[in-house]
């Protein structure tokens, strides 16, 4: 899955997540001269909202993709407790044991391919004692949207992209505690995406699932046309003011 394809649609959207960032830092904020990590920065919001609030702190920005780290690096525009990198959270290697206090994360844990495997390199990278704060997705309707479109276009084989696949109740939990991990605290809201200027910007947000969830799929473009015109319906009945109501997340905060 691939956000370089969607990363200017995601830049121009993506100030919507202001209180996913807000949680974030509230989860890990000091007045002390820690190092933290920032996992899938992505536009780069999250770093720069924790950069600006914690002035002591060295906050490394991170994320898989060379066009977002672009992208963020541009956005968080020379500020001197950051700094940003490509790295993949599945493999921090790039990182030495015990070098950061915190850990961030703000909806990233859905797009790692394993787990286990993640919270495993997270673990490592932290000092003893360290903290590490999630935010997930417990329902966000436009990954509701996704297989939805997929049904209406008789597409039941194919597998339709889930955000909301790390929000059972207590799932979370427990992968963290198997990790070795001690789960804190949970902190549940729930947001609106919008209102958008138009069904088009609405659109641009909206189909991200859907489009994920035909990453390789040869028949992509022609499923991706037939989609918009179904959208192009659905929309002004399901989404009035151009709005995707309360869509609901979780901040979870551990620590070793
Ligand atoms: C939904 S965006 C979140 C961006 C940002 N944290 C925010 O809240 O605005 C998810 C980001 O995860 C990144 N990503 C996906 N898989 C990753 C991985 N294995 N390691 C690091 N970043 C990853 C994507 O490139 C994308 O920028």
């Amino acid at each position: 899955m691939c956000f370089g394809a969607v990363s200017d649609a995601y830049f121009k959207s993506f100030r919507r997540h202001a209180p996913a960032w807000k949680a974030l830092l509230e989860a890990v904020r000091t007045d002390e001269s820690v190092r933290i990590l920032d996992l899938a920065s992505g536009p780069g919001e999250s770093a720069k909202t924790m950069a600006l609030a914690m002035p002591a702190a060295q906050i490394t920005a991170t994320d898989i993709e060379q066009a977002m780290v672009d992208k963020h690096a541009q956005y968080i525009g020379g500020l001197p407790n950051v700094e940003s990198r490509v790295a993949n959270a599945e493999d921090l290697s790039v990182f030495a044991d015990g070098s950061f206090d915190a850990v961030t994360m703000c909806y990233g844990i859905m797009f790692v391919v394993d787990r286990p495997k993640t919270f495993a390199e997270i673990k490592r990278v932290l000092k003893p004692g360290g903290k590490l704060a999630l935010t997930f997705w417990r329902e966000s309707k436009i990954s509701l949207l996704a297989r939805e479109m997929l049904l209406e276009l008789g597409r039941d084989d194919i597998q339709p992209f889930d955000s909301n696949k790390c929000g059972k109740e207590g799932m979370m939990d427990a992968e963290l505690q198997a990790a070795g991990f001690e789960v804190v605290k949970n902190v549940d809201d729930a947001y609106d995406f919008g209102p958008y200027e138009s069904i088009e910007d609405l659109y641009e947000t909206a189909i991200v699932p859907f489009a994920f969830s035909l990453d390789g799929n040869p028949e992509k473009e022609e499923l991706m046309a037939k989609a918009k015109f179904e959208f192009w319906k659905l929309a002004p009945i399901r989404y009035p003011n151009n709005t995707i109501p309360a869509n609901k997340f979780r901040l979870t905060l551990a620590s070793l």
